[in-house]
């Protein structure tokens, strides 16, 4: 596969792996509401990801980011000038970290303006595999903060950004929920009436009569298609009902959404088929209809129903199919497309969140609709470009649990502070459209010292959770899923893993309990009933090497035996 070259690319490559891991300290001066999961770190985002991988690897339903575009300018709180394969460097390893806390069916959307989009898809090409790409969102950004440099010069004026989408698994990957555009039928109609657009449905199958069976054919697969001609139907114009029943067209399209028709010529095998066995039948009937069950497409497998118009064989397009009713409203739906316009409606932005965070702050709604269609509630999402803490609130007020990592003071100063507003109720931006009530909580931390020293050797302040946490990791390479409060760890693989440090059985003394013995190995609690092996971490063992050997023990010491996940 083609990829992308640039100066110390091969240093890039190497980065994620050197970034030391490191401890996060709680800050509860910062730390607001109910202390529930959701986490904000200031901190530079290479270690900080790191830092999360023991915690959170293959956990995040959905990361937005929103990193500096590289545009050359110096912005109020952060600069957005690196040289372009600095640029390339910074990216690289922290995308290679992201991807690793992606769940399997999670999805990856960054945003991007044109300056550095091209290289920013090459690089994700590579780290996320073209497999994987699924989209280009083109963002309507015009009169929106941010975008609208340019045009001052020879270029044209920058009004759109990208989001580009990848999913960790494209298999895996859930269809997109929500993913549809809807305008209610009533003001479409008038929009096409104003520009002259014909609006084509608009007759009702008022009655479909009474079905009586003329012959059979079959599809390619030699399936049975029945064949009925209809007595007595009643198809009347939109119009002439309304006249009928006194009421206006738009009452008749409520009333009758669901028997609304327009007819249409569709190259099919199927009504090719069906013409010509009606005709060798010599049947004729305004209306017939036929009934099968599709091979393939949205009726797949279902007993169907389909209708055709006279002789002409025109074929009934209902406007069911192409519309939703919600609280008893038609609206016509429309598959989402990559070209997003709702977000360049948005009023305020610089007010939305109640912070000052020029030329960087993205609308709620633009999250909102990622979030939408990507997640459900309860599912983790993270930003690690947090800048003023947009992705936070809308993962609160959408009830997602979210992390985000912000290295500017701005972590403190506009993102701690407007998710405190959003947790006591703040009714900006998407608030009102989810009816947002306030609560939650977050808990802010920073980054801390390294676990492991230059030569691998573990830090002796780190406390049995964290231990416990990168013991796991380091072994299994998957991120532990609960805090633990005993020496057994877990299994995996067949093995059971158990960590005797700090005193976690009771015994506070220098190397109490800390000590593989005969009276401790009898202590251990045991997660079943099968016969595991085990690995055993602790300050010193006491047992013999037959003894090890006869239980399938492999012992390990602390510190020396840990090694960096
Ligand atoms: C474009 S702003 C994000 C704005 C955000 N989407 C919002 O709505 O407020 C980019 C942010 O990334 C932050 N940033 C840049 N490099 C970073 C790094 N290495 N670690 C953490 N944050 C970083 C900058 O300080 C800036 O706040």
């Amino acid at each position: 596969m083609p990829t992308l070259e640039w100066l110390n690319k091969k240093e890039a490559v190497k980065t994620a792996d050197k970034v030391p891991y490191k401890l996060l300290n709680i800050k509860p001066e910062l730390s607001y509401g109910e202390q529930n999961g959701n986490m904000i770190i200031k901190g530079d985002n290479l270690e900080a990801l790191k830092a999360l991988l023991p915690y959170y690897k293959g956990q995040v339903k959905c990361i937005y980011i929103d990193p500096p575009y590289n545009t050359g300018s110096a912005f109020e709180h952060y600069d957005d000038n690196l040289e372009h394969s600095t640029w390339l460097s910074m990216m690289y390893p922290r995308l290679e970290l992201l991807r690793e806390l992606l769940a399997e069916n999670g999805s990856i959307w960054i945003s991007i303006d044109d300056d550095e989009q091209a290289y920013l898809k090459v690089i994700c090409d590579e780290i996320f595999g073209r497999k994987n790409f699924v989209n280009i969102v083109s963002v309507n950004m015009k009169n929106i903060a941010g975008a609208s440099g340019g045009g001052e010069d020879k270029r044209l004026k920058k009004n759109c950004e990208y989001t580009l989408v990848y999913a960790k698994n494209y298999c895996f990957l859930p269809q997109f929920k929500n993913a549809f555009d809807y305008t209610e039928i009533w003001e479409l109609i008038e929009t096409y009436k104003k520009n002259n657009v014909s609006w084509k449905y608009n007759s009702v199958l008022l009655d479909s009569g009474e079905k009586e069976y003329i012959g059979s054919t079959s599809d390619g697969e030699a399936n049975e298609i029945k064949i009925y001609k209809r007595n007595n139907p009643m198809i009347v114009s939109v119009k002439q009902l309304s006249i009928n029943q006194n009421l206006t067209e738009k009452q008749v399209y409520y009333k009758y959404g669901h028997k609304i028709f327009q007819t249409a010529m569709p190259q099919s095998s199927i009504r090719t088929r069906v013409m010509k066995r009606v005709s060798e039948l010599h049947v004729n009937s305004d209306i017939y209809s036929i009934e099968y069950i599709p091979r393939s497409g949205r009726n797949k497998g279902k007993l169907y129903e389909q209708f055709y118009k006279r002789d002409s064989f025109r074929l009934f397009a209902w406007l069911k199919d192409v519309s939703d009713e919600i609280n008893g409203i038609l609206y016509k739906k429309t598959l989402q497309g990559t070209y997003w316009d709702f977000v360049a409606g948005t009023k305020n932005l610089s007010k939305e969140g109640d912070v000052v965070f020029p030329n960087g702050k993205k609308p709620e709604t633009l999250i909102e609709r990622i979030f939408d269609m990507c997640t459900n509630s309860n599912e983790l999402v993270l930003d690690s470009f947090l800048g003023s803490g947009t992705t936070a609130a809308v993962a609160q007020k959408m009830g997602r649990r979210y992390i985000g990592i912000e290295m500017g003071r701005h972590a403190i100063t506009h993102a701690a502070p407007r998710l405190k507003k959003v947790i006591d109720g703040e009714q900006g931006g998407i608030s009102k459209s989810v009816n947002w009530q306030g609560g939650g909580g977050f808990t802010f931390y920073d980054l801390g010292e390294s676990i492991f020293d230059e030569k691998g050797n573990i830090n002796k302040q780190i406390d049995f959770e964290s231990l416990a946490f990168h013991i796991w990791f380091s072994e299994t390479k998957m991120a532990m899923r609960e805090h633990k409060k005993s020496p057994l760890l877990g299994v995996f693989n067949n093995t059971v893993y158990y960590l005797l440090y700090n005193g976690i059985l009771g015994d506070k003394k220098v190397n109490g309990g800390n000590v593989l013995t005969s009276k401790i190995i009898e202590t251990l609690p045991k997660p079943d009933n099968k016969k595991h092996n085990k690995v055993i971490y602790g300050e010193a063992c006491r047992l013999s090497l037959d003894r090890l050997r006869k239980e399938n023990i492999t012992f390990k010491q602390t510190p020396y035996d840990i090694k960096a996940g």
